[in-house]
């Protein structure tokens, strides 16, 4: 019984953590982590394409990356998506500061980047790793303002020093 009820009690201290009114009410311009299926409930079929990142990057040199959230969820208002972006090794740029940008060491969508499933932005390669990984997790929303029903996934990508210098 007293599990329980400290069972009970880690949950909502958890919930609460979880959901900060802070976090609920500005989360359609944002997203504050990578976690988008712990509170979104799978809807349609959904997938994430990254397109723009290397097999074998250069280091130093700037690449310019598209994601997108292909999804059979449609949406019912203006709201049709998000996503949180976050590499390991190199950084991540903002270039569209309209649609996207840099929270809390992530790359998301803004309130107007939440009205598309298509995103740009830049990574700039790391000098000194010899590889790099990026991981976007994307949420196709069905546009009702809840977690419920929308198209969550993730991918992730990784990278390697280019073994040679590209001839150009
Ligand atoms: C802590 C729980 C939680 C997490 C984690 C979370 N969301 Fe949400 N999300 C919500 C709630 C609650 C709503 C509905 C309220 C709102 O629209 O602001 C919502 C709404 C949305 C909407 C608008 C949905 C619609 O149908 O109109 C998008 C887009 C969205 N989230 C994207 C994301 C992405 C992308 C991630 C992960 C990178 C993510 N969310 C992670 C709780 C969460």
């Amino acid at each position: 019984m007293i599990k329980r009820i400290a069972g009970l009690v880690g949950g909502w201290l958890l919930g609460n953590l979880l959901f900060s009114p802070s976090d609920l009410t500005a989360h359609r311009n944002s997203a504050m982590n990578l976690e988008c299926g712990n509170c979104h409930i799978e809807g349609k079929a959904t997938k994430v394409i990254i397109k723009g990142f290397p097999s074998q990057f250069q280091p130093g040199r700037s690449y310019t990356i598209t994601v997108e959230v292909q999804s059979k969820v449609l949406s019912v208002s203006e709201s049709k998506g998000g996503f949180a972006a976050q590499v390991v090794g190199g950084t991540l740029k903002i270039k569209d500061d309209k649609n996207t940008q840099l929270l809390h060491g992530y790359l998301t969508h803004t309130q107007e980047g939440n009205t598309k499933r298509k995103w740009v932005f830049e990574w700039v390669a790391p000098q000194d790793a010899e590889e790099a990984v990026l991981t976007v997790m994307g949420v196709a929303a069905n546009g009702d303002y809840s977690p419920y029903g929308d198209g969550v996934a993730v991918e992730a990508l990784s990278a390697k020093k280019a073994v040679t210098k590209a001839k150009k």
